[in-house]
């Protein structure tokens, strides 16, 4: 089961790549799965603005790096997404990525992982009705790291993560329920 970890900032000096390796390493440690870590500044798509809807595009997209980013969605069975909270929203550049792409989205499972001052709550709520719309399926736990945790990841201690374990074993026990449930499921096909 292929699963990809998605950096949801592109800033020079963004918090979002620090959780983003260290639950790409967790999800490492489940036998069964291989995690990539994917980087938004590595696709650097235009503002979405196509005439038709990527839902009906039956894959194909006239921007290549559009067209890269939607093999490489393809490829996986399930997702993690790292977002910041801006505005008490998510990020530009993850809805932009989100919405140039549709059927690689299809009936796969997603995860989220937060942060900010009420752990990135607002903004993974809002993602969920998103993934909804895209025909994901968003698990129940989330991640939501809170300030104190974020401080602590930030300065480098030691073990900063450890109040986030119990929480991570949840949230990667029921990612790879899901995983391996809608895989199956699609392997049988039908509608
Ligand atoms: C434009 C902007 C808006 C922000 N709004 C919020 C917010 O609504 N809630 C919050 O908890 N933090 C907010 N912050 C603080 C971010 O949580 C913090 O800067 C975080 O590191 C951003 O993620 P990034 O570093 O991965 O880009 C905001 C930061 C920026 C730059």
């Amino acid at each position: 089961m292929k699963i990809q970890v998605i950096i949801g900032s592109v800033r020079p000096n963004r918090f979002a790549e620090k959780p983003a390796q260290w639950i790409a390493e967790e999800a490492r440690k489940r036998e069964g799965l291989d995690v990539e870590l994917l980087d938004l500044r590595d696709y650097p798509m235009p503002f979405f603005a196509e005439s038709m809807a990527p839902a009906r595009m039956q894959g194909k997209y006239p921007n290549e790096v559009v067209a890269q980013w939607a093999r490489k969605i393809t490829e996986a069975d399930g997702y993690i997404m790292v977002s910041p909270e801006y505005n008490h929203g998510y990020s530009a550049v993850l809805k932009n990525a989100l919405d140039h792409i549709y059927p690689e989205w299809n009936r796969k499972p997603v995860g989220f992982i937060g942060y900010g001052g009420v752990g990135g709550a607002r903004a993974i709520e809002q993602l969920r009705l998103v993934a909804i719309e895209l025909e994901m399926a968003p698990i129940r736990p989330a991640l939501h790291i809170p300030t104190d945790v974020y401080s602590a990841i930030t300065s480098g201690k030691p073990d900063a993560y450890a109040p986030l374990k119990a929480n991570t074993e949840r949230f990667l026990d029921q990612l790879v329920w899901w995983t391996r449930a809608l895989k199956t499921a699609r392997e049988q096909g039908g509608k």
